[in-house]
């Protein structure tokens, strides 16, 4: 365990690199203000020392909360007393809206059996034979920006957006989302964007029946989504039934092999329907603001960069089986990325009965929180916390790292089901951004992270891009 820096202090090389996060609060801040900022950027709402204490506990409206960055005490929650600790309702409502049978928000005896018939589409066997569908939709992205001509201004959050989206279309739906396709990219953001912005009513506890503005907008996108995707269930279930061997080997084809065929021990038809809307949400987004990170912290560090491109210049010539794996330093990057920018920013948890925690009482109620974001930065767990230093995924400094230490896909039995699909994806689609194009952030831009459902750049990620002389 490492002795607490103060903030500021840096020990590190004059070549370090801290990327734009906000100053903590001096004190946490008093209920009105805390409302407030979590409203405008839950980020902002972190003080000194939820970053220097293993548990800060405080009262919100909503009653007792503990904040736990104790890696002890998040193993306890999240693995060895997991069953007194049931996700609570602010986070499955902010981060499944109206999803309420997928994995995501599922409880119980519904959430165990989901979880493991839904656990071998996302075995590591699985994700491998989806490589190729990720590379083509990063080729698919770098024949658009190669057909904008040199120096030109993307925003490189809206293009991440669209390959992650194109990610899971080519993996869910290999055949497409049919002739409607452009309607429902449209709606799909449409829907992200207005879903997970935090009500203060969900702050203050005010019941479900009360109704959200929030969820209103979102009511009738839903709707047209579980159309478009029951339309395109149906045409594959004609497949699957007139010419089996012609059904593609994607995500819809293992779901609907999963469903119940009467002996109560496979999928619903809304449970199908509704983890295809869970894979979309808790998949593609979370994904996006992963290479719009990466991308922005490589346009800042020349060092990392000339390393990515040699291993990637090296590696994707190469057949694609294993290229994942081969893709040590590029790998390195994601990781470090989303220590410091973990798409998920917090894991909460309420507490059934009473327990103690690090020395802290556990009330039945009580609200555990933890910050995978605050965790990743903490003072007592990482050396130089806010530096940028991919090293650290490296090697043995990898294997030293503490389970509970880094949880950028949560841990225990309700981790993130996707995780190797979702390094795979990122490391592979970066790889091949990197392999083509320079990129540097457009002059006078302030990139700033914001939290909206998903930590990402607020006022997205201008770039210019050009292609790269050694590989155009
Ligand atoms: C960088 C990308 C991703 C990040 C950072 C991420 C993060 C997380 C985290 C932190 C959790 C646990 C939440 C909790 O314990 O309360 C989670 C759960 C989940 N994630 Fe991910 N995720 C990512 C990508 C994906 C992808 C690609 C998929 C599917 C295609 C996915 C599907 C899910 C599902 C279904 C759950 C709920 C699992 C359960 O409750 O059994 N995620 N994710």
């Amino acid at each position: 365990m490492l002795q607490a820096p103060e903030h500021g202090d840096r020990s590190s090389p004059a070549c370090a690199y801290c990327p734009p996060a906000p100053k903590p609060q001096a004190r946490p801040l008093k209920p009105l203000a805390l409302i407030w900022t979590l409203k405008r950027n839950p980020l902002e709402c972190w003080a000194a020392p939820h970053f220097e204490r293993p548990i800060v506990g405080g009262g919100l409206p909503i009653g007792h909360v503990l904040l736990v960055h104790e890696p002890g005490a998040i193993r306890h929650v999240l693995l060895d007393n997991a069953a007194n600790y049931r996700k609570d309702r602010m986070q499955r409502r902010v981060l499944s809206a109206g999803l309420n049978d997928g994995l995501l928000s599922a409880e119980g005896e519904q959430w165990r059996l989901q979880r493991r018939v839904l656990a071998p589409m996302f075995a590591r066997k699985t994700v491998m034979d989806f490589a190729p569908a990720m590379l083509a939709a990063a080729e698919a992205l770098i024949d658009r920006w190669s057909a904008l001509g040199d120096r030109a201004t993307i925003d490189v959050a809206a293009e991440m957006a669209k390959v992650t989206l194109d990610v899971v279309e080519r993996t869910i739906f290999s055949d497409g989302f049919g002739s409607d396709a452009e309607d429902i990219r449209m709606a799909m953001a449409t829907y992200f964007n207005t879903i997970g912005k935090i009500s203060p009513l969900d702050i203050l506890g005010v019941p479900d029946f009360v109704p959200r503005l929030s969820r209103l907008r979102v009511h009738s996108t839903l709707r047209f989504f579980e159309a478009e995707v029951g339309r395109v269930i149906s045409a594959r279930r004609r497949i699957l039934a007139e010419r089996p061997d012609n059904a593609p080997n994607d995500l819809l084809t293992h779901l609907l092999a999963a469903l119940d065929t009467g002996s109560g021990d496979g999928l619903t038809e809304a449970e199908v329907r509704s983890n295809i809307l869970t894979f979309i949400a808790a998949g593609h987004e979370t994904t996006a603001n992963t290479l719009s990170w990466a991308l922005f912290l490589l346009s800042q560090s020349p060092e990392w960069r000339r390393r990515v491109e040699a291993e990637v210049d090296r590696e994707l010539a190469g057949p694609i089986a294993g290229t994942a794996d081969r893709l040590i330093e590029t790998r390195a990057v994601i990781e470090e990325t989303i220590r410091l920018y973990p798409p998920i920013a917090a894991i909460s948890r309420v507490a059934l009965d009473r327990d103690e925690l690090h020395g802290e009482r556990v009330r039945p109620g009580s609200l555990i929180v933890i910050s995978p974001y605050v965790l990743h930065r903490h003072r007592l767990l990482w050396d130089r916390p806010d530096e940028f230093d991919p090293r650290r995924f490296l090697g043995a400094a990898h294997a030293a790292i503490d389970r509970f230490a880094y949880l950028p896909f949560g841990a225990g039995p309700r981790k993130c089901i996707g995780s190797t699909f979702a390094l795979q994806e990122a490391t592979l689609v970066l790889a091949a951004i990197v392999r083509r194009f320079d990129f540097r952030l457009k002059p006078g831009h302030a990139v700033w992270p914001t939290l909206r459902v998903t930590l990402r750049p607020a006022n997205g990620l201008p770039m210019i891009i050009e292609k790269r002389l050694s590989n155009s």
